[in-house]
């Protein structure tokens, strides 16, 4: 197999667009083309903040990288969620976290969510649950708070994360499976900013999973290869392996599911009425981020019921 654009000996075979590049210009592609998603879906300028989320895995910290190496504004948020599972893993991916940030001279921010509210995400877990069932949930809502909390109090225009097609696409079988019309009319590249709520973006959106792995690795960047230990059995994790078996003998089928989903929101061809009826919105009581909840968020509720419960 030939490098598309020198002819040498490629290193990497990009089925679903019928390409293989060399390992130079794979790594010069992968700027370029994140450049165009970055500026047709109007994600940001040159001019704005971005906080970058980094969870010290591959997709983030490519990111993170990505963004330097063209010039962009870029800070990273590390969120310390207290998680164990063998080897540190919360411990092992801030470490690597902070090693990429001093190795480039990028400015990260660690906040860590025990210090912050006096529980790991595994007792609250616990605790809300009470022993019941796997973290992911409240890990989901803390981490979503906490990083709109951030991007918000210190004044970044836009908060990114490292969310590849694998995991857009995961999102999009499942909440299709369901028919979840919310879930799927909330699923964008771009989240503007509403009610209080930063703007969010996925840069990485349409770049296979395989694409990171072999980008991060291209680039010498050091990321944790554990997966979280509760990922483990995830429903993510087999709409992720039922898609790959799809995309092993339909290359591409992937990358067309994703992008046919947002050419047809975007041109208001899915089959979902609107709701009618809009949750009426106002800011939480302790923390002032929007809810549709009567008085606290659903996070702060979490937090005063561990309070209570612990005493
Ligand atoms: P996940 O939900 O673990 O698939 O992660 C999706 C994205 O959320 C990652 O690409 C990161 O941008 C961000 N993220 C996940 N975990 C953390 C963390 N501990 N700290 C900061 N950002 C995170
Ligand atoms: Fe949050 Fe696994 S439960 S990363
Ligand atoms: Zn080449
Ligand atoms: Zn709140």
């Amino acid at each position: 197999m030939k490098c598309k654009k020198c002819g040498g000996k490629a290193s990497v075979n990009m089925r679903q667009h019928r390409m293989a590049l060399c390992k130079e210009h794979f790594i010069e592609w992968i700027p370029e083309q994140t450049e165009r998603f970055i500026k047709k879906y109007n994600m940001f300028t040159r001019e704005e903040k971005v906080l970058v989320a980094v969870s010290g895995g591959k997709d983030s910290l490519a990111l993170w990288d990505i963004l330097t190496r063209l010039g962009y504004k870029a800070d990273g948020l590390y969120l310390g969620l207290g998680i164990d599972g063998g080897v540190n893993y919360s411990d092992e991916s801030h470490r690597l976290t902070a090693e990429f940030a001093e190795k480039n001279g990028l400015t990260l921010h660690t906040v860590n969510i025990e210090k912050e509210y006096g529980y790991s995400i595994p007792v609250l877990s616990d605790i809300s649950y009470r022993g019941h069932g796997k973290p992911c949930s409240v890990c989901g809502l803390a981490k979503r708070h906490e990083m709109n909390r951030i991007a918000r109090d210190l004044g970044y225009d836009v908060l990114a994360t490292g969310h590849n097609l694998d995991d857009e696409a995961a999102v999009l079988f499942g909440n299709t499976l369901q028919w979840s019309s919310d879930y799927l009319l909330r699923q964008r590249p771009v989240l503007p900013e509403k009610d209080g709520l930063a703007r969010k973006v996925k840069p990485l959106c349409r770049f296979y999973e395989r694409e990171m792995t072999a980008y991060s690795i291209a680039r010498g960047i050091e990321y944790i290869y554990d997966e979280c230990p509760f990922a483990d059995g995830a429903t993510q994790v087999f709409y992720k392996e039922t898609l790959n078996q799809l995309e092993n003998t339909r290359p591409g089928i992937k990358l067309t599911f994703y992008l046919r989903f947002l050419d047809a929101r975007q041109s208001g061809n899915l089959f979902i009425e609107k709701d009618a009826v809009q949750a009426h919105i106002h800011p939480c009581a302790k923390c002032g981020q929007p809810t549709s909840a009567p008085d606290l968020c659903s996070f702060c509720r979490m937090i005063e019921k561990a309070n209570t419960t612990t005493g």
